[in-house]
This record gives C-alpha cells, sequence and structure tokens, in this order.
C-alpha cells in the first residue's frame, strides 16, 4: 500500500495542544484524510505516490471561518457613510434601514446574481487559506428567499473547493411585512420557514439574533426548540449590544456557539464553559461598528470555555474579507495570544461547527485540510496587517493551490 501524498521538510502546528509544534515534521495523506504526522525521524517506511518537499514551510490546519453572513445582496456603504456623521447602528436600524435594506437587495437579486457576488467574497477569503465556511441565510425573511439564500450557499460549497456549513438565521430581524408582529413572524419562522429548509437539507444549524433591535430570549427560546425538534443544533447572536442573556440562553440549549457575547454576564460565560459551549468572537464587527465593550477575556479564560474568531463577513456590520487580518484584531483589540487566534480558526473555529472530531487539527484520521504558509513563526499569522503569506492549500487530501 502507498500513501497519496506525503509532504515532508515542514515544520508543522497541529494544534493538537497549544501550537502543538513539530520541528522537523512529515504528513501523509490517504484519500481525503491524514494518514500519518509526526517528526520526519519516525516516519514509517511506506511509499507514497506523490512526495513533495516543502522546504521549511510552516504547516497548520486549513482556516475555518466559523461565522458568516456571506450570501447577500448589495452593499451598505451609504450607511457606513451617515454612521461616520454620527448616526448609531441601532438608529439606522430603527429607521428602516440596517439589516432591513440587505433584505430587500436579497430578495430583488436572482439566485445567479447572489451566487455569482458571493463567489467573489468567498475567492478573496480562501486566498488565505481558508478550506471551511459557515455561511448564514438571514437577509430572506420569508420561506422563497431563506431557501434561495441557503441554496446559494449549498451550491458554493458544491463548485467552491472549499467545505461549506449553512446556518438558517431566519430569525434575524423582523421584515417589514410584519412590523409590529414580532410573534407572528416567530409563528411563520417555526411553522414554515425551519421546516421547508429542514425538508430539503438545506440547513445544518438554526441561529438566532437576540437583541433590542431583533428578538427576545422568548422568541428566541421558540426558534430554538423547534431547532430541537427538527435534529438541528443550535448557536445565537448573543449580546452584542446589550446583556440579554444570551449566553445563558446558549448554554441551556447546548449550543455549538454563542457569537459577539461583549455585553455577557459572567454567569452566562460560566454556564457556557459548562455546556461545553464555543465562544465566537467578531473583532471586525466591534472594529467597523466602533464598539467599547470588550468581550469578557477573563471571564471566558477562567471558565475554560473555547474560543474562536471569525470574521462575520456582512455588509452592515463587518464588511470583512480576510481570517487573517481578525486574528490581528484578536491580539489588537481583544488582548488574545497568537497562539489563542490560530486556535480560534482551526481547533475551536471547527468545534463552533460541530466538526472538531474530524476538523481544525493535523491529525491521523483528520480531514486533510491544510494551509501552506511562507512565514517563520505561527505568530506571524496574527502579525502583518495585510499582505497574505498562504504558499498553498490542500483541501480535503487534493491540491488547491501551490506557488512553489
Ligand atoms: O453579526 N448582529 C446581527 N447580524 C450581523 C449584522 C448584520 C447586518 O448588519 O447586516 C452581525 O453583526
Ligand atoms: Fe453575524
Amino acid at each position: 500500500m502507498s500513501w497519496d501524498l506525503l509532504l515532508t521538510d515542514c515544520r508543522a502546528a497541529t494544534m493538537a495542544e497549544g501550537y502543538g509544534a513539530v520541528e522537523d515534521a512529515a504528513v501523509a495523506i490517504e484519500g481525503d484524510r491524514i494518514a500519518w504526522i509526526g517528526n520526519r525521524g519516525d516516519l514509517p517506511q511506506q511509499s507514497a505516490k506523490e512526495t513533495v518537499s516543502l522546504g521549511g514551510r510552516w504547516i497548520t490546519p486549513g482556516l475555518i471561518d466559523c461565522h458568516t453572513h456571506l450570501v447577500f445582496g448589495g452593499e451598505r456603504a451609504g450607511e457606513f457613510e451617515q454612521r461616520l456623521k454620527g448616526a448609531t447602528y441601532e438608529e439606522i436600524a430603527k429607521a428602516g434601514g440596517g439589516i432591513v435594506s440587505t433584505v430587500r437587495a436579497t430578495r430583488a437579486a436572482s439566485e445567479a446574481e447572489l451566487l455569482a457576488s458571493a463567489k467573489q467574497r468567498l475567492a478573496t477569503l480562501m486566498a488565505e487559506g481558508l478550506t471551511t465556511i459557515e455561511i448564514k441565510s438571514g437577509y430572506g425573511l420569508d420561506v422563497p428567499n431563506e431557501r434561495k439564500t441557503l441554496r446559494v450557499a449549498r451550491a458554493l460549497g458544491r463548485e467552491g473547493g472549499v467545505t461549506v456549513k449553512t446556518t438558517c438565521l431566519a430569525a434575524h430581524a423582523l421584515p417589514p411585512e410584519f412590523a409590529g408582529k414580532a410573534d407572528d413572524y416567530i409563528d411563520l419562522v417555526c411553522n414554515e420557514i425551519l421546516p421547508a429548509v429542514a425538508a430539503d437539507n438545506l440547513a445544518d444549524a438554526v441561529d438566532a439574533f437576540s437583541e433590542r433591535i431583533a428578538f427576545t430570549a422568548d422568541q428566541t427560546a421558540r426558534v430554538f426548540d423547534k431547532a430541537k425538534s427538527l435534529g438541528l443544533p443550535v448557536k445565537l447572536h448573543a449580546d452584542q449590544l446589550s446583556d440579554m442573556g444570551g449566553a445563558a440562553l446558549a448554554a441551556r440549549y447546548n449550543a455549538l456557539s454563542a457569537d459577539h457575547i461583549e455585553f455577557s454576564a459572567e454567569a452566562g460565560i460560566a454556564a457556557m464553559g459548562k455546556a461545553g459551549t464555543v465562544a465566537v468572537l467578531l473583532p471586525g464587527a466591534f472594529f467597523f461598528l466602533r464598539e467599547k465593550q470588550l468581550p469578557p477575556m477573563e471571564p471566558l479564560r477562567r471558565h475554560n470555555v473555547r474560543i474562536a474568531i471569525s470574521t462575520d463577513c456582512n455588509p452592515g456590520s463587518s464588511p470583512a474579507l480576510s481570517l487573517l487580518l481578525m486574528m490581528n484584531m484578536g491580539c489588537t483589540l481583544f488582548r488574545m495570544t497568537p497562539e489563542e487566534t490560530l486556535a480560534g480558526v482551526t481547533k475551536h473555529a471547527a468545534a463552533a461547527l460541530g466538526m472538531g472530531d474530524t476538523h481544525g487539527q493535523l491529525r491521523a484520521g483528520y480531514a486533510a485540510d491544510l494551509a501552506i504558509w511562507d512565514i517563520d513563526r505561527p505568530a506571524e499569522l496574527s502579525y502583518w496587517l495585510g499582505g497574505n503569506p498562504s504558499a498553498g492549500v490542500v483541501q480535503a487530501g487534493r491540491w488547491r493551490s501551490r506557488t512553489f
């Protein structure tokens, strides 16, 4: 028997424990899985169909962006200008702009148009070693348009050379036709939208936005109950602009993740630690909305909550197209270490998507999703502001790109 691909002469951040660094590593790949990884000196005697020297380059698990709203119509640069003149994100939302303006543009766009614009953004993210991305709906807000968005996300997974996990975020905002009738809209979400997307296997998880400008904790709980009854795991946009008890609610439902969580109280963080709910921090949104309230870093660490980092790529609060830049912001804005941010876009991002047993580490049996970098040490991935040290990507055991 021979391996399909053998990579030698590399330094590996396996992310097994901390960086899990192996200074002189080899990685053997069989099909779409890692068959062996370790010190080159310990490599078992076995032939390989293709052997490639990486010339001392670093290799990490392929990066995972675990929270994006990648599929949407239009853009909101005009709102950015309004905010720079003093309007707040919440004021714009209350005046009929914000998420709802992207809902109008997304409903008006054809499936082909949505696919084309999302593909461009995806290509930019993928150029930085991305091998898995989560994509949420949430700008359709009715049965046909939520389905349309999720079909586009699934199509990106089929053609894009990247693994796509989809999340139904129908409870993102109140659509204009339900103004003043939030409970009725939640009825639609529970009785029609979620069953429709589940029937077509369009969603791998269900998310909601629990906030003053979105849905209450009770409404969110109704959505979560329905998701559970359909066998779908849940996630939550929690405590981004105010403390809504979102972290605790997410933990109560054993959510895969609670995201944003700047305003979460310590009890909620403790509950997340007990439930194993991952904290997904979104420094792009914090930066772009010029927020002041930092996430509760110290309680997160004390309660052993796993921390992921993501772009939150969306047209309103985080038009971010670089996961590496988010790693830098995780360090500079949130005082994370480069080791934490790398775990945040690999191992812990995988856990936030329920893929922690198969993705996010360089480990025998795990997916052969690898990113190869022109760097001298892993901290460089969090260090440069711009630029792209990606030297190659192996996706599911096959070369997706290679510059050397
Ligand atoms: O994750 N918080 C709610 N949803 C997005 C913002 C979406 C938008 O403004 O279009 C977020 O920040
Ligand atoms: Fe988001």
